[in-house]
């Protein structure tokens, strides 16, 4: 198993000689590698088992460090990172050319993030070089937000995980680009659309196209636990299966009396932002628990609501 600590030294160490290291953020723990070293960087496609066509996000200490790897293209996109980095916002930029065609799949654009952990940022302001990191899931399942979800299934290939503790969002970084004049959003997560907009106005929604080039990791199946998980009224659903253990993944108060049916509440006093930071837990907790099949009721379709249902339905949608 990968030894699990707080030391960024360690962190430090492994990276330069080309290791992989599991690292705190925000958003989740991510599986971390040189960017700028090739066969590093094929090692984190490996560990993860994860298709070389789906790129990497390039993870940078700064706003300023943005120059270096990408051509800033427009003032839109530069206005949003000034205001949220560190934080869960991606931002996708015409790459320059020392960023390895393997961190972008071959595409012209980059993505990148400047992420808002304590320790990570620490890191990456020891570090040389950006730090390439997807969530530190093997690929396609539930991504991980704490050391113990990372060590559970990446733990005996990898030397080292980057203790952070519980990440506070609970969701992945939200991404953004443009296409031509407009502002294109590809992945709802942790940074709403509501204050996107806010601050730059609108934004059109790009999701979920299994073959959109530009987003080739915006998977359908992505998130999937094992068990089957269907998304809808908990009422119907539950009719289906009469003679099944069901885990229900609920939201708010809920007055449900079914002695074949687990409650797994992702907050009870209907707060969006604890319900992000529970999701992926709690998803692995009905995923593991005796349960025979996940249900799911959708939660309100606004701010982190929209970003959680759009993770409920592709773990649903395997
Ligand atoms: O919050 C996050 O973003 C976390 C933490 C670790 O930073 N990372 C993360 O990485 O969620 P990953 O690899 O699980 O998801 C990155 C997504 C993928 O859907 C990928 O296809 C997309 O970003 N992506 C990366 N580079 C891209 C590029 N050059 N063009 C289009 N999409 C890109
Ligand atoms: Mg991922």
């Amino acid at each position: 198993m990968a030894s699990i600590g707080q030391k960024v030294d360690t962190a430090i160490q492994l990276l330069l000689q080309g290791k992989l290291v599991a690292i705190p953020t925000e958003t989740v723990y991510g599986l971390a590698a040189n960017a700028l070293n090739e066969k590093a960087v094929l090692a984190i496609f490996e560990t993860k088992q994860r298709p070389s066509f789906d790129p990497l996000i390039m993870h940078l200490s700064g706003i300023d460090a943005v120059e270096k790897y990408a051509n800033w293209n427009d003032a839109r996109l530069k206005k949003l990172a000034t205001a949220f980095w560190p934080g869960p916002l991606t931002i996708l930029l015409p790459k320059k050319e020392i960023v390895p065609d393997i961190v972008c799949s071959g595409l012209t654009q980059v993505a990148l993030r400047v992420p808002n952990h304590p320790l990570t940022l620490q890191l990456l302001k020891a570090l040389p070089f950006p730090l390439a990191a997807p969530s530190a899931n093997p690929f396609g399942y539930i991504s991980p937000t704490s050391a113990q979800h990372v060590n559970q299934q990446l733990g005996d290939k990898i030397p080292f995980i980057l203790d952070g503790g519980e990440c506070g969002v609970g969701l992945e970084s939200t991404i953004v680009g443009v296409e031509g004049d407009e502002l294109v959003l590809y992945r709802l997560g942790g940074l709403t659309v509501e204050t996107i907009e806010a601050l730059v106005g609108k934004i059109s929604l790009r999701l979920n196209q299994s073959s959109n080039p530009l987003a080739p990791g915006q998977l359908k199946s992505h998130y999937a636990p094992r068990k089957p998980l269907f998304m809808g009224s908990f009422k119907e659903n539950a009719n289906n299966f009469p003679n099944k253990k069901m885990a229900l993944i609920a939201f708010g108060k809920i007055e449900i009396n079914n002695s074949h049916c687990s409650i797994y509440n992702l907050s009870e006093k209907a707060d969006l932002n604890e319900a992000a930071l529970n999701l992926f837990k709690l998803l692995r907790l009905a995923d593991e628990s005796d349960a025979d099949v996940l249900l799911a009721e959708y939660l309100p379709k606004q701010g982190l609501g929209l970003a959680i249902n759009d993770r409920l339905q592709r773990a649903a949608e395997k």
